[in-house]
């Protein structure tokens, strides 16, 4: 009688390893796939050796992001014709365009999602161009 029952008993537990295991694997794969999608970026559209204009490219990310705060109140000036003065003579943009306070601020802090990634990188290839009004 033990040998027989033993054995049922150790199915048992196998069958109830085997589904614990399986639900295990299902929510790993279900936590892998989501978890990827949040941290799997697109490509940014942004590229680097396409010529970035102040006028046309630039600007129109101020005028839509950021001349609410910063309209002459608040240094820099980022509205249109002012702008690229208020950056250049108040020291926001220098090489290498990663060290820039310009860049530097719309990179951390409270500043980060006031623009999109590919805004941030528009302005830092802009920077990296040599910063001109353009
Ligand atoms: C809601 C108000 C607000 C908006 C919108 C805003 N800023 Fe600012 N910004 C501030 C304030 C306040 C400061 C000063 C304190 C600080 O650095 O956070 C500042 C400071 C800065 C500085 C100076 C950093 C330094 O090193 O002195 C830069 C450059 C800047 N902002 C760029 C931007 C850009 C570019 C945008 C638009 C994408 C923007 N800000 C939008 C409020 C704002």
């Amino acid at each position: 009688m033990n040998t027989l029952t033993i054995p049922k008993n150790m199915n048992l537990k196998l069958k109830r390893i085997r589904m614990i295991f399986g639900a295990l694997v299902l929510v790993a794969a279900i936590g892998g796939f989501s978890s990827c999608e949040k941290n799997s970026y697109a490509p940014a559209a942004v590229d680097p050796s396409t010529t970035w204009h102040f006028q046309t490219d630039i600007q129109p990310i101020f005028t839509a992001n950021c001349i609410t705060c910063h309209n002459g109140i608040r240094l820099p000036d980022l509205r249109s014709g002012k702008s690229y003065l208020s950056l250049t003579k108040g020291g926001f943009v220098n090489s290498p365009a990663s060290t820039s306070r310009l860049y530097i601020r719309i990179t951390t802090g409270d500043h980060i999602p006031r623009t999109t990634d590919a805004d941030k990188l528009e302005i830092l290839y802009w920077i990296t161009q040599g910063a001109k009004n353009n």
